[in-house]
Order: C-alpha cells, then structure tokens, then sequence
C-alpha cells in the first residue's frame, strides 16, 4: 500500500469561507467546495472544462442539531493515494484505487456543530460522505434528511426506476427530465405504503445512470452502506436537479446515529466513453478491505437449483402438502400426505445432484425444503418458517452423504417472508444446521412487506439487517446470495463471502411477465454497479407455453444470448437457471455453461451503449483462456471484437456460440451455430447478433 501525502493545501488552522478545489489524478474532474451566504456547504463539478454538477447543496437534518447551515471552513487536508489492492474474486486480480482526497472541516455555532465533508476524486468519478466527528453539544442525531443535491446541467436521458421503499424489481425507462414526470405517474402502481409519498418530486431510485447530449455518461449510487437507509433520488424535473431521499421509519425518522459516524459514499462515476462506466471500480474502492485474515472458505462457484421447476407451470410447489387448510394448527408434518408436486424430495434433488456431478457444476440450490411454505399469508399470521426443520420427504442426512460423495455442494434457501426479525432469532440456530450438514451457502429472501416492525426494505434497519447476516454467514464460513434485500452498494469487497444479491428485476420474470432484451444491457450500467446479481441466466425453453399452453410469456433473449450473459453479468456465483432436461436437448451449447469460469483476472469492455449492447472480454483467473460475450437489444447488430487483448504471437481456438442466420428472440430463439476458428491478436470478429440475441466464445490457446 502507497500513501502519499502531498503538502497540504491549507493547513487546519483558521480559514475563511474560501472556496477550495481539487482534481482528479488525471485533471479532467475538477471539484469546487465552498460554503454559501448562509454557511450551507456546496459543491460542483466538471469533466473535461464542463459542468456536470452545477452549485448543489449538502446537509444533514436533525432532531437533535441540523447540519445544514451556519457553518465556516476552518480547514481543509488534501492527500493523494495511489495503491492497488487484490480482491477474493471479481472482474480483474489487481484493482487500482487512485485518488486525490479533500477533507473538509466545517464548523457552527450556537449551538457549536463540526462536520467534515470527505471528498474522493478519482479518474473515473467522485465519491463524497458526511463525517460526524465526535463533538460536545451532538452525542447521537435522530436523522430526519439528507439534502445532497445532484443539480444536473440540461434535459439528460435518465435511465431509472421508479421509486419504492421495498422492491427494486422493475424494468428500467429511459427518458429525460423533461418526460420523467409522465413516463413515471402509470407506473407507480405499487401500493401507497410502498411508495415515498408524492411531494412535488418524481422519486427514483439508485444506481441509476444518466446521459448528456454531449455524450457524457454518469452513474449515480453509493458505496459502503451500513448503518443507514439506502439512497433514493426526488427529482425536481423542470430544475433537472435530484435530492437525496431517505426510506423512513413509521416515525419518519431516517436513521439513528451515534456519533462519530460517516455516512455512505456518494458516487458518480462519469466518462464519455461508456465502457468507462461499466469497467468502474470506484464503488468497490470506496469500500472497506476485507474484514477478514483467511478467505480460502471463499468459493466463486456456479450452480444449478431445484427452482425454475416451480416458476414453469404453476404447477410445482415450495409447500409440501396442500392439507393445511384443514389443519391449520398442525404442527407435525410426517401426520400430513405430500401434494406430489412438491420437487424438493430426496429422490428428486438426487437427480440435480448427479447431473451437477456429470456437468462439473458446483451446486445445487434447493428451495421448499423447509417447513413453513404453506401459504405466506398463513405464516405470517400464524405459521413461521423453520430454518433447522426439513420437510418429511427431504432427507437432510442421505442428500449430505449423496452430494459430498459426488463432490457436489449443496445450497441451502432461507425464504423468511420478511419476517427478519424471527430470522434473526433464528439464525445461528439455522446456520449451526448448515453447517452439520455440510451446506457453505446460503440464499436469502424477503418476500413481502416487513413483519412484525414496519420496517422497509431501504431502510437503517433492514440495512443493518442485511450487514448483520452476511457478518454472522462468515463468522460460520458461510458464503451469501441475498435476494430482495436493499441494493448493494460494494460491500462484497469487506464481505467477499457476500456473493452475490438480485435487488433488482431478475430472471425469475421471464415467468412473470418477461424480460425485454434491453433490460440486460442496462442493469451492467446500473444495478451492477454496487455489486454482483444473481440474476439466473442459462435459460434454454424460453417460451413458457412449452410447459404451459395457457401460459404466453416469453423471454426476451435467444439460447446464444443467455451464454453470452455469463460474460456481460459478472458474478461470481452463476445459476444454470434451466431444467436438467431441457440442458439435455442442447448439450452442445450446455458445454458453454459447463466451460465458462467465474471469476476473472482482466476484463475489457470492447463496446458498450446503456440499454442497446455490450461486448466484454474477460480473462479466465485460472487459465490463459478468454471468453467473449456480445448481447444487443432488440435490434440485429454486428458486433466488432478486436482480439488485440490477446498476447502478440500466440495463437488460439476460438469456439464461437452464435445466433443462427434465421434466430430471433420471439420467433427462432433456439436457433444457434457452434464453430471454431483460428485467431490471434491481430484478428477482429465481426460477429452478427440476432435481435434480442448474443454470442458466447470461448478463446484457448492452440495446441502446438
Ligand atoms: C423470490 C426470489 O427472487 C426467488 O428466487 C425465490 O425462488 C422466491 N422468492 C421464493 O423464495
Ligand atoms: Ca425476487
């Protein structure tokens, strides 16, 4: 680690209301700090000599005491750092964190507040948190809001979600300020308890990303929450400006803070190259080191899951039994016959396991194998999910010896309805089960609204929930993938055993409605930004009418594209969402998903545009393999793969996965070719995409 400390720009001693500026390493960003006639701190900033942020204000508002005006600088520091650190698993072995840092300290009187205003300005972007420093007149706030504001500089394109307080599974809009407004007002149809309440503003949510006419890109989200609601935005459309708004509790309180405390990092990562933004690793390097000495429990891993069974035909069931109706007291499940439909049997996840062992998949995830899925209304009133007490016809001990003789892991489910509360009385119980029975991982889930407290999903204690669980996953060398749970925000750097979250609009939709292909070109730009999703590629029948005649969802995307989504959904636990059947008609493709690593040593983005394509390469950790993946939208394309990655003079295979002349995601989505050609570095691909397809190449040195 290299710090450098230059000289400070203005000692800590006595300093007028000034304003002070600082660059980035490379001096395209430049930031101005000042505090204004009323003492509100502000900031702006520009890329490349234009604005990006113009004058926008910064506060804290609370109960106790506000930060929010009054103040005068009384000292700056300025150091750079430019050190590199080595993350568990990700995009690239070595990630360089390079910065220049402006504190600000700022002080009011009457009653005396001090507030620091850390700054971080990398080449990429700008990352900025409050610090509460301890002081005599502010033990703890009762934090009511946050003011940062975001005041943009013209009618830009947003691509964004609407805002909610309890789920992040909507597709995005891509529209200006301008049209914000319209474009939101029909699809705030989540009930008014989810929903921040209308006051003026259209709400968003982050990451979010927008577009200037002049062609500079800027993501929007934080880093390293913890101890605080999540992030969303008001935006004030005719002002094309955006203020932070913070989930509630049923108080309206923000958050409780006992000083000292810092808040999460704000971030902005801009570029006028699009690729920029999606090889960002400002967030992560806003993040905290990993918390812990020995990561050798930390596995990357991929995984096929007794899941998709009960998405296809509503058929299926999490539930065990259908004659809790009539008893609805019953407390002892061997008194109860199966319905037959339910999938997580012993005889059943033996099958997922042996064709896991066939394949060299990782894992198996197993979801209904607990008690309790009888009917989530029914549980929550009257019935709890046990996390240490499987369904008679799930044999917890023979599935343990099964899959550990075939060197198969298996994947425990915790669906706790939102209870969190109950789940977190119940979890070193549940997670002392996962570990007798030789389970390493665990998914999460938060169906529903949050009982009993009221909660929200965004909120401080959900936030610190969420934290509490994937610390306590680790303290049993447990690793997590947590779904429905507040957007992450790179905290998987300090928790690397925290995998991998969905918190946004997954696979699981291509049931419930579809997935345009466009959705997967823009979560890269957003939702990915915070951390990786377990997002579920690897789907094959695409048409829900296979299954189901009545049933007329279809996904978005042809067979080659949910290869190449391995490539452009970074992860570092991938499902092979599909049914072991359906892999079975397509062997050869499966070979792909059976091939592709997932974790990574480089990566470069050879073309991207939010919402329309992506073409990466990335660098298999443990080989000199490369693997490509190409996804468009709904429109053909022909996607340009310069393969000058490659090292000069050596020689490779590249195994191409592509769209067939005739593919189209509505119409042909299974038509693919599988060929191999010869390339080097000096060779670039032209490869045509389908619309709504992809292309998935594997790229290994030539045998000599
Ligand atoms: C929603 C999750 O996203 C999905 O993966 C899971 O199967 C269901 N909840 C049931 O827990
Ligand atoms: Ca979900």
């Amino acid at each position: 680690m290299r710090f450098i400390a230059l000289p400070t720009l203005l000692a800590a001693a006595a300093l007028s209301a000034a304003a002070t500026s600082v660059s980035s390493p490379s001096g395209e960003l430049v930031l101005d700090v000042d505090v204004d006639n009323a003492g509100t701190p502000v900031y702006s900033l520009a890329y490349k000599g234009r604005p990006v942020i113009s004058r926008s204000v910064l506060g804290l508002e609370g109960k106790e005491a506000s930060f929010t005006s009054g103040f005068t600088v009384t000292g700056t520091d300025t150091i750079t750092v430019d050190r590199s650190w080595q993350p568990v698993w990700g995009e690239y072995a070595d990630v360089r964190d390079h910065f220049r840092e402006l504190a600000v300290h700022l002080r009011a009187d009457n009653p005396a507040r001090l507030l620091t205003l850390r700054f971080r300005l990398f080449d990429d972007g700008l990352g900025f948190r409050y610090e509460l420093p301890r002081q005599d007149n502010v033990n703890y706030l009762t934090l009511m809001k946050e003011n940062t504001q975001f005041d943009f500089t013209g009618d830009h394109t947003l691509y964004c979600i609407p805002g909610d307080y309890d789920t992040d599974e909507f597709l995005f809009s891509e529209v200006r300020f301008s049209g914000l407004e319209d474009e939101m007002a029909p699809r705030l149809t989540r009930p008014a308890a989810n929903r921040p309440a209308a006051n003026g503003a259209t709400c968003i949510q982050t990451p979010m990303l927008l577009k200037t006419d002049d062609g500079t890109y800027i993501s929007l989200h934080e880093a390293a929450l913890v101890g605080y609601p999540a992030m969303l935005l008001d935006v004030d459309c005719p002002e094309q400006s955006m203020t932070a708004h913070l989930a509630p509790d049923r108080l309206g309180v923000s958050a409780y803070l006992q000083l000292p405390f810092a808040t999460p990092w704000r971030t902005l990562i801009i570029s006028d190259d699009a690729r920029d933004i999606l090889a960002s690793q400002l967030i992560l390097n806003l993040n905290e080191p990993c918390a812990f000495d020995d990561t050798s429990w930390i596995k990357p891993m991929k995984f096929i899951g007794v899941w998709w069974e009960m998405f296809t035909g509503n058929v299926k069931t999490w539930a065990y039994s259908d004659d809790y109706r009539a008893k609805p007291g019953i407390t002892d499940y061997s008194a109860l016959p199966s319905n037959g439909r339910h999938p997580a049997n012993t005889a059943n996840v033996m099958k997922y396991i042996d064709f896991a062992a066939r394949h060299g998949i990782d894992a198996v995830l197993v979801e209904g194998w607990n008690e309790g899925w009888e009917d989530w209304r029914a549980y929550r009133k009257n019935r709890q999910f046990l996390f240490d007490k499987a369904y008679p016809d799930f044999d917890v001990d023979s599935l343990r010896r099964y899959a550990t003789d075939r060197g198969v892991q298996l994947i425990m489910h915790h669906e706790t309805a939102s209870n969190a509360a109950d789940y977190e009385r119940q979890l070193d119980r549940a997670f002392s089960f996962m570990k007798q029975n030789g389970y390493n991982a665990v998914k999460t889930g938060y169906v529903g609204d949050i009982i009993p407290r009221s909660e929200h999903h965004t909120s401080q204690w959900m936030v610190d929930h969420v934290n509490y669980v994937a610390g306590r996953a680790a303290d049993y060398h447990i690793m997590v993938d947590s779904h429905e749970a507040p957007r992450p925000t790179g905290l998987c750097r300090t928790y690397p055993n925290w995998l991998a979250q969905e918190s946004a609009r997954g696979g699981e939709y291509e049931a419930m409605g579809s997935n345009p292909p466009s959705h997967t070109c823009i979560l890269p730009f957003t939702r990915l930004k915070g951390g990786p999703m377990d997002y579920t590629p690897g789907l094959f029948e695409t048409r829900l009418s296979y299954y189901n005649e009545g049933k007329t969802y279809q996904a978005g995307t042809t067979l080659a594209r949910q290869l190449a989504l391995y490539l452009t959904m970074p992860s570092p636990l991938q499902m092979a969402c599909d049914l072991p059947e359906n892999y079975e008609r397509f062997p050869d493709a499966f070979r792909f998903i059976e091939d592709v690593p997932v974790d990574w040593s480089d990566s470069r983005y050879l073309e991207a545009e939010p919402n329309r394509y992506i073409t990466v390469a990335r660098r298999d950790k443990h080989s000199d393999d490369w693997y490509v993946g190409a996804i468009t939208d709904d429109n053909a394309r022909e996607a340009l793969i310069d393969l000058s990655f490659l090292p000069e003079g050596r020689k490779y295979v590249a195994t191409i996965y592509e769209d067939a002349k005739d593919a189209h995601w509505k119409d042909n989505p299974q038509a693919y070719n599988i060929r191999t050609v010869k390339v080097d570095s000096r060779k670039k691909l032209r490869q045509r995409l389908a619309p709504g397809g992809g292309a998935a190449i594997r790229i290994t040195p030539a045998e000599i």
